[in-house]
C-alpha cells in the first residue's frame, strides 16, 4: 500500500526581483503548485507552501547598473510588487521571503561553510576574464561573445539563449564587456568548485532509478519525461566542475579568510533561500523547519520552468547530499514554456501580459485568468495564449457552463422552495443514478490528476461536474416537471443543489474566488475533501442565500484593446537590427573567392541532423564540403541548383569529412536558411563580384 507522507514542503522557483510577474510565470511554477497546495490543504494534510524573492546574481545587478540604480533599490521595489500581485491573484504562499535577508545570508553562509568542512569544494586559481575600464571581473551575463556553437553573437558567459548551451566565458569567440564593451583582459582569481562529476553515479540513481535514500525509492515513472531526459542529456554528457563563487560586490559574501570580495553563485544561494524562508515561517509559527526539510516522512516538491530543471534536479541536490541530513526532491514537475499570440513571453522586448497590468485591467477576475491558465497550462509541451483564446474560455465554459449551471439552480431553488434545500425522496431513475455517480467520481478523479500533476485533465474533470449538472436539468426539465411530480422535481433539485456544491469544491483548488462565492452564497462550510466521493454536502431543509454574478462576459472591444497594447509594443520594437561589421578594403573583399558552383550530388552525413555532404562542381574540378541545411532542405531537391559558394575557404575537417569550401546562405529567426540562387542561368565557376 502506498504510503501517505506525513508532511509536504512545496516549493515555487524564486523570482528574480528585477522586473514584474507576468503569465507565463504564472503557469510555469506558481498556479499549478498552488493548486496542489490548495488541494493538499483541503485533504487536511500538513503543508508548507515556501516561495521567495531571488535577490541576487547578475539578472539584478546588470538591471542595477542599466537604470542607474542600486542593487538594493531594483530588488526592494520589485520584490514590493510580486508580493502583492502574488497575493491578489491568489497564490497562497505561506511564506514570501527574500535573499537578501540577514537570515538568509546566515542560512547560506552556514551550508557554504558545512560543505566547505567537508571537502567538498575544490579551490582552484583560475584565469578569468576582467574588465580594465569598469575594474571587475565578469562572469555570466557580464560577458558576451559569440557561441562556438552556433554562431549567435549574442551568446552570454554562462549559456547561449539561441541555442541552450551552457558555456565558460572563455568558449566565447570575441568575448566583450556587457559593462563597457571593451575587449577584457585575463586576470588570476581564486575560485570554489563544485566537482560534480565525483557525484554523478548517485545522481544517475536518484534521476533514472529513483532512488532517494536508502528507506525511500520514488517512482521513477511519476517524473516528467522531459524533465528525466533534460537530466540524463547533462549527466550523459560529462558533469563539469561548476564555480560556486564570483567576483562581485552584491550577493552573500563568503565566509572564509582569503575571499574578501567575493560572493556565493547565485545558483547557489537561491535555492538554499528555500530553506531560509521555510526557517522563516516556521520559526514565526511555533512551528520546526527541521520537520519538513529533514524528516523523510516529508515530501518535497519543487515547482519549476524548464530553464530550471539542472539546478534543482542535479546541482542542488548535490549540495543537500553532501551537507548532509536533508531530504531530495521526491518530484520536479517542471513545466515548459507558455508563449504569447505566436512569440516567445519576453521581458526585454515587454512582450508580455504583466500580471499586476491584468489585476488593475480586469479588478476581480483573478478566476478567469486562472482558469484559462490551468486550461492551457505548458505540463508536456510548451503552448500558446492568446486573448480570443481567454475570451473564448471565459464566455463558454466558465459563463455558459458553471456560471450558467450555478445560477439556474440557485432561481430554481428559490422560485420552487423559497431557497429551502428539498428533500431527496422517492426512485431515482438511471439517468438520474448515473449523473451522480459521475459526480461523486469526480472527486477522486480530481484529487489523483492534481496528486500526479496533471492540472489541465484535473480541471476538466470538475467541470465535468457542472457539465453533468446542466444535463440533469435539461433532460428531466424541473420546471416543467414541477406540474406533475413534486417528488421527483424535490429529489432532482436536492441532487443539483449538492452538484453546485461538489462542483464549487473540486473547483477551488483552481478557482478560489468563485468557489468562496458560491459557498458563502449557499451558507455552507467545507469538509475535509471527501475522497470516497461524499456528495452530501448541503443537507434538505438547508437554506442558501443569494448568488452574486459569478462570470461576466469578455466582450471583443475587451480582447480588441489587449490585442492593440500588444500591436502597440510590436510597433515599437525597432526590427532587431544586425549590426554592420567594421569596414573591410577593396583589397581584402578581394580576397574572398565567392563563385558559382553546381550541386551534383547531395547525401546525410551519418549521425548527425544538420548536415549533408555535398559534391559541387567548382568550374575547376569537383569539391567535396559539408553544409549545415539538411533541417532546410532534402537532398534530393537539391542537387542540379547554382548557388553562391566560397571557394578559397581553407579546408576544414567536419565529422571526418574533408570539406574544401562553403555553400553562402541566407538565413534569419523565422524561415533558418535559404540557398542562395542566380536569377539569370549561369555557369559553374562564374564569379561573384
Ligand atoms: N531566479 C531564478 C529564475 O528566475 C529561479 C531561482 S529558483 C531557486 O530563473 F531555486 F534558485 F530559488
Ligand atoms: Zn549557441
Amino acid at each position: 500500500m502506498k504510503k501517505e507522507p506525513k508532511r509536504y514542503l512545496v516549493t515555487s522557483a524564486l523570482p528574480y526581483a528585477n522586473g514584474p510577474l507576468h503569465i507565463g510565470h504564472i503557469a510555469g511554477a506558481y498556479l499549478n503548485a498552488d493548486i496542489y497546495v490548495r488541494y493538499l490543504r483541503a485533504c487536511g494534510r500538513d503543508v508548507a507552501f515556501i516561495c521567495g524573492s531571488d535577490e541576487h546574481g547578475a539578472a539584478i545587478t546588470l538591471r542595477a547598473w542599466r537604470e542607474g540604480k542600486t542593487p538594493r533599490e531594483i530588488v526592494d521595489h520589485y520584490h514590493g510588487l510580486m508580493k502583492q500581485a502574488f497575493e491578489d491573484f491568489g497564490i497562497s504562499f505561506d511564506e514570501y521571503y527574500r535573499t537578501s535577508s540577514a537570515e538568509h545570508h546566515a542560512m547560506s553562509q552556514e551550508i557554504f561553510l558545512k560543505l566547505a568542512e567537508k571537502g567538498a569544494f575544490e579551490v582552484k586559481n583560475t584565469t578569468q576574464y576582467f574588465d580594465q575600464e569598469a575594474g571587475q571581473f565578469l562572469a555570466d551575463r557580464y560577458i558576451t561573445g559569440t557561441c562556438p556553437h552556433c554562431a549567435s553573437d549574442r551568446a552570454y558567459g554562462d549559456q547561449c539563449e539561441n541555442c541552450g548551451r551552457t558555456l565558460s566565458p572563455t568558449d566565447l569567440l570575441n568575448a566583450r564587456s556587457t559593462l563597457s564593451g571593451s575587449q577584457p583582459v585575463l586576470k588570476e582569481t581564486a575560485h570554489w568548485y563544485l566537482p560534480m562529476a565525483q557525484h554523478e553515479m548517485w545522481i544517475r540513481d536518484y534521476i533514472a532509478e529513483g532512488k532517494l535514500h536508502e528507506k525511500f525509492h520514488h517512482d521513477p515513472k511519476q517524473w516528467k519525461a522531459h524533465v528525466v531526459g533534460q537530466c540524463m542529456s547533462w549527466v550523459d554528457g560529462g558533469l563539469q566542475s561548476r564555480a560556486m563563487t564570483r567576483d562581485l560586490d552584491w550577493g552573500v559574501p563568503v565566509p572564509l579568510a582569503g575571499a574578501e570580495g567575493k560572493v556565493l553563485y547565485v545558483w547557489l544561494d537561491a535555492p538554499i533561500g528555500y530553506i531560509t524562508n521555510t526557517k522563516v515561517w516556521a520559526d514565526r509559527n511555533g512551528k520546526n523547519w527541521e520537520d519538513y526539510w529533514k524528516n523523510d516522512d516529508t515530501h518535497l516538491v519543487h515547482f519549476i520552468g524548464k530553464d530550471n530543471i539542472v539546478f534543482h534536479c542535479i546541482i542542488f541536490p548535490i549540495i543537500l547530499k553532501t551537507h548532509g541530513g536533508f531530504n531530495l526532491p521526491v518530484n520536479v514537475p517542471a513545466n515548459e514554456f507558455m508563449n504569447l499570440e505566436g512569440e516567445k513571453i519576453s521581458t526585454s522586448r515587454n512582450w508580455a501580459v504583466w500580471l499586476h497590468e491584468y489585476l488593475q485591467d480586469f479588478p476581480g477576475k483573478q478566476d478567469e485568468m486562472r482558469y484559462v491558465l490551468a486550461s492551457i497550462m505548458p505540463e508536456q509541451k510548451d503552448s500558446e495564449f492568446t486573448w480570443a483564446d481567454f475570451r473564448d474560455r471565459v464566455n463558454n465554459e466558465l459563463a455558459d457552463i458553471l456560471g450558467n449551471f450555478v445560477n439556474r439552480v440557485f432561481v430554481l431553488t428559490h422560485k420552487f422552495y423559497g431557497g429551502t434545500v428539498p428533500a431527496y425522496t422517492g426512485t431515482p431513475s438511471d439517468a438520474e443514478l448515473a449523473l451522480l455517480e459521475e459526480a461523486r467520481a469526480s472527486f477522486r478523479l480530481v484529487g489523483e490528476k492534481i496528486e500526479h500533476f496533471r492540472f489541465r485533465d484535473a480541471l476538466a474533470s470538475a467541470m465535468d461536474i457542472a457539465r453533468a449538472g446542466n444535463k440533469l436539468l435539461t433532460e428531466t426539465e424541473p420546471w416543467k416537471l414541477i406540474k406533475t411530480n413534486a417528488e421527483a422535481t424535490g429529489r432532482i433539485m436536492h441532487a443539483a443543489v449538492n452538484l453546485v456544491a461538489s462542483a464549487a469544491y473540486c473547483l477551488k483548488p483552481f478557482l478560489p474566488f468563485t468557489a468562496e462565492k458560491i459557498r458563502e452564497a449557499m451558507g455552507i462550510a467545507w469538509p475535509q475533501w471527501p475522497a470516497q466521493g461524499e456528495l452530501n454536502l448541503v443537507a434538505a431543509g438547508h437554506s442558501i442565500g443569494q448568488l452574486p454574478i459569478l462570470f461576466e462576459k469578455i466582450t471583443d472591444e475587451t480582447v480588441a484593446a489587449q490585442v492593440a497594447r500588444l500591436a502597440a509594443t510590436r510597433a515599437e520594437q525597432a526590427p532587431p537590427q544586425r549590426p554592420v561589421k567594421p569596414n573591410i578594403d577593396f583589397d581584402t573583399f578581394q580576397q574572398l573567392d565567392i563563385r558559382l558552383v553546381k550541386i551534383l550530388e547531395a547525401e546525410a552525413v551519418p549521425k548527425t541532423q544538420k548536415l549533408l555532404k555535398l559534391k559541387v562542381d567548382s568550374g575547376s574540378g569537383v569539391r567535396t564540403v559539408v553544409s549545415g541545411i539538411a533541417a532546410h532542405y532534402s537532398p534530393e531537391t537539391l542537387v542540379g541548383k547554382t548557388v553562391l559558394f566560397l571557394a578559397n575557404l581553407a579546408p576544414r575537417e567536419i565529422k571526418g569529412i574533408v570539406s574544401e569550401g562553403m555553400i553562402l546562405m541566407a538565413e534569419n529567426d523565422e524561415q533558418g536558411l535559404s540557398l542562395l540562387c542566380p536569377v539569370k542561368e549561369m555557369k559553374p565557376g562564374d564569379a561573384v563580384k
